[in-house]
């Protein structure tokens, strides 16, 4: 009985650290972006986090979003859609869009 409860709130502290990293993107970091993506949300820099964890771990590790300058991402990620969907991995057009934008915010914020 005991451990199991020991267990529940190991897995609780589990959940609530990987809410918390979600939660770290704020209206702060779409705002430093504003410039760039004049009409862009929080929901789509959070989907954005979202796919890119799905969608580029793919292959091979999660790179650190602030490994590739602001100014090469786009490049890369399209370099690495094309690579997926000819091996029918598909990342959408729009899927593509969204990464790139979560990438770009989070180099530009880590400025
Ligand atoms: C189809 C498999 C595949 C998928 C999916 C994939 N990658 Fe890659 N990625 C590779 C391979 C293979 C390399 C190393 C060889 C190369 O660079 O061509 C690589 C290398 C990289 C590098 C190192 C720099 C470079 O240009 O070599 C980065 C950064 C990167 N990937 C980011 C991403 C991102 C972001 C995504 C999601 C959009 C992604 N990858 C999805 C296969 C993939």
């Amino acid at each position: 009985m005991k451990k199991s409860i020991l267990y529940l709130s190991a897995i609780c502290i589990l959940v609530a650290c990987s809410t918390m990293k979600t939660a770290e993107l704020s209206q702060q970091d779409v705002d430093k972006v504003k410039p760039l993506y004049p009409n862009y949300t929080l929901a789509e820099l959070k989907e954005g986090k979202t796919l890119y964890s799905e969608k580029c771990t793919l292959c091979h590790s999660l790179k650190n979003p602030t490994s590739e300058s602001s100014k090469k991402w786009p490049h890369i990620v399209a370099e690495m859609t094309n690579m997926a969907n000819e091996k029918t991995l598909t990342i959408s057009p729009k899927q593509e869009d969204l990464i790139i934008k979560y990438l770009v915010t989070m180099t530009t914020t880590s400025k």
